[in-house]
């Protein structure tokens, strides 16, 4: 495949201060974020929510690119009109997530690994055809005592790896995200060595199968304590701890680097990315952005509640945070 379409990609989804939404819910993740907020769970209600969100208007504004699920991926407006249409009119180039999820490692117990490569390069020679530009996949890297273990590590990131290599040679833009999760009651130097083991074994990986590094993202996590840590700390700590461990590992060759959210508030996940490009505006040789899911979806959810009067005020709360994320960008962002 042409590299220059792989870099095309890369430009675009890069470009100035704008992020990566993440809309890719599995049905089994987007019914149980309907139901937490009292959303009738169906095809129907998935479908109109996802309009609400390709039709916000201004989210072109802040937003390059949109990770869609297979379900979204083929569905279409009211009218008729297919959603990834609409988002390429707007200048949003649409994505696709195309692992199948996590299961169970056999032989560890409360680690997990990620599923979907087998057929994967039938499925992506398709989605390139019908427009998608570039593809996520996710690995999970659990913390809990010993936890990780290096075979859950290298398990996750082989598979990265093999997906992202895929990927190049369809033409498609791989997101890398190899998440550390924030579930836990561990402390932040916990997290910033289970994140540095994991993307150490990540980049080894990637240059064993001879992934092009120029043409991919990575989406990590920030380095944080757990989410039920005792041991909480500001952002500062968190921006100096997550962009001093991407330093070390994460070669400069890199373009980009687009965080999830994974749990933090949307108000967290703002002001941490901020954080972050105040202290290190000069010293970073990769583009820093957002791809969050719930950091940019939860307010606009919680103001929708599945109800057609409150379309326009929860693509508001959409468009807001997106441009809340893009000023964390300049580092002009102020709550
Ligand atoms: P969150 O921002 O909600 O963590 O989701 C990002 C994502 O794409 C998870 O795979």
């Amino acid at each position: 495949m042409d590299t220059k379409v792989l870099q095309n990609t890369i430009t675009h989804l890069l470009s100035g201060t704008k992020g990566i939404l993440a809309m890719d819910e599995s049905t089994a993740s987007c019914n149980k974020r309907f139901e937490a907020v009292g959303i009738e769970p169906s095809l129907e209600m998935r479908r109109s929510y996802r309009e609400l969100i390709v039709t916000a208007p201004q989210l072109e504004n802040y937003i390059s690119g949109a990770i869609l699920y297979d379900e979204t991926f083929n569905q279409q407006t009211k009218e008729g009109i297919p959603f990834i249409e609409i988002l390429k009119s707007k200048g949003i180039l649409p994505g696709i997530k195309v692992d199948l999820g996590t299961v169970k490692l056999a032989g560890f117990p409360g680690e997990m690994v990620t599923e979907g490569i087998d057929g994967l390069r039938e499925k992506l020679a398709i989605y390139f055809q019908s427009g998608a530009r570039f593809a996520k996949w996710r690995g999970v890297i659990t913390i809990n005592g010993n936890l990780p273990s290096s075979a859950s590590i290298y398990a996750n990131c082989h598979l990265l790896a093999r997906y992202a290599s895929l990927c190049q040679e369809a033409g498609l833009v791989p997101i890398v995200e190899p998440e550390v999760l924030m579930t836990g009651d561990h402390n932040i130097l916990i997290s910033e060595k289970a994140t540095r083991r994991t993307l150490n074994i990540l980049f080894e990986e990637l240059y064993k199968l001879r992934v092009n590094l120029n043409t991919i993202i990575l989406k990590p996590n920030m380095v944080i304590p757990g989410l039920s840590s005792p041991d909480q700390v500001n952002d500062v700590i968190i921006a100096d701890s997550t962009i001093l461990c991407l330093l070390e590992s994460v070669p400069s060759s890199v373009p980009g680097i687009a965080f999830l959210s994974g749990g933090q508030s949307p108000l967290q996940a703002t002001s941490r990315l901020h954080m972050m490009h105040k202290r290190f505006k000069h010293s970073m040789p990769w583009k820093l952005t957002f791809s969050y899911s719930r950091a940019l979806q939860q307010p606009a959810l919680d103001m929708w509640k599945g109800n057609s009067e409150n379309v326009k005020s929860s693509q508001q709360e959409l468009v807001k945070r997106a441009a809340m994320n893009s000023h964390a960008n300049r580092a002009t962002y102020s709550p």
